[in-house]
């Protein structure tokens, strides 16, 4: 049984694809031995275990994806936020590409007036270069709800940006984070559309050499951006 931070249960779908991704918590039949690797799980409900694709983070034994191993790729997001913030109010913040919602809960912490929208189809096979894009996107966005449950401020929209392009509250927004895709045509497109809709700031992440087509898309449509983050994160103000 898998329970929230409530202790209330979530429906287990015996079904869903992501059973092979988690580590069998039951002892090992033959030794009687916890597995190797499967730690305790702490009062919060989180534990750590060596898997095949190396060490990884559990909730209640759900695998949580974990893209910001340290705290110095979480603490460029708070400070992105409290760059916002040092600047003007901010009451609706769209996040571009979400995945297991690590980025999601900290925007929720660091803006606390804000409505945070978070964007993503949570669909594989979305860029060939990008290595979340071969992982498990059913198991990803139920590690996205698990991560996400209680922000209340939180609105999770499930498709592209140009699904919601006719919703009202989006055609003017304070600030997009677009983190979706990493290619030059993908990231361009993605800053296009919500150049327009921003009225405080345009960010991004993976400014950085390993995503050339990224650095290319940011340098053409807005210009070198004006302040990059420890993780690469990007930023470029409309309103100085
Ligand atoms: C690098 S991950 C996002 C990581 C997340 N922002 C974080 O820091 O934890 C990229 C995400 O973009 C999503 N994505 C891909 N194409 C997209 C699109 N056209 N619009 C929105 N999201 C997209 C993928 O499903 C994937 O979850």
């Amino acid at each position: 049984m898998v329970f929230s931070k409530e202790g209330v249960p979530y429906e287990q779908d015996q079904e869903e694809d992501c059973s092979q991704e988690r580590v069998d918590r039951s002892l090992d039949k033959d030794s009687g031995q916890q597995q190797e690797g499967d730690g305790p799980i702490n009062e919060s409900g989180f534990s750590e275990a060596v898997t095949p694709k190396g060490r990884r983070l559990f909730y209640w034994g759900v695998l949580m994806y974990v893209m910001r191993p340290n705290d110095g790729y979480k603490q460029s997001l708070r400070d992105l936020a409290k760059s916002l913030l040092s600047k003007g109010a901010v009451s609706h913040f769209v996040e571009i590409g979400s995945f297991s919602g690590e980025s999601a809960v900290i925007w929720h912490e660091s803006l606390p007036d804000s409505t945070i929208w978070c964007i993503d189809p949570w669909l594989p096979g979305y860029d060939p270069n990008d290595a979340a894009s071969n992982e498990n996107m059913t198991a990803v966005e139920k590690a996205f709800d698990r991560r996400v449950f209680g922000c209340e401020r939180l609105v999770k929209l499930k498709g592209t940006s140009d699904d919601f392009k006719s919703l009202s509250c989006l055609q003017s927004v304070d600030a997009v984070y677009v983190d979706a895709m990493h290619t030059y045509e993908g990231a361009k497109a993605d800053i296009e559309f919500w150049l327009p809709r921003c009225k405080l700031a345009i960010t991004g992440h993976d400014y950085n050499g390993g995503w050339p087509g990224v650095i290319k898309a940011v340098d053409e449509v807005v210009g070198k951006p004006d302040f990059i983050f420890p993780d690469s994160s990007w930023l470029k103000w409309i309103k100085r």
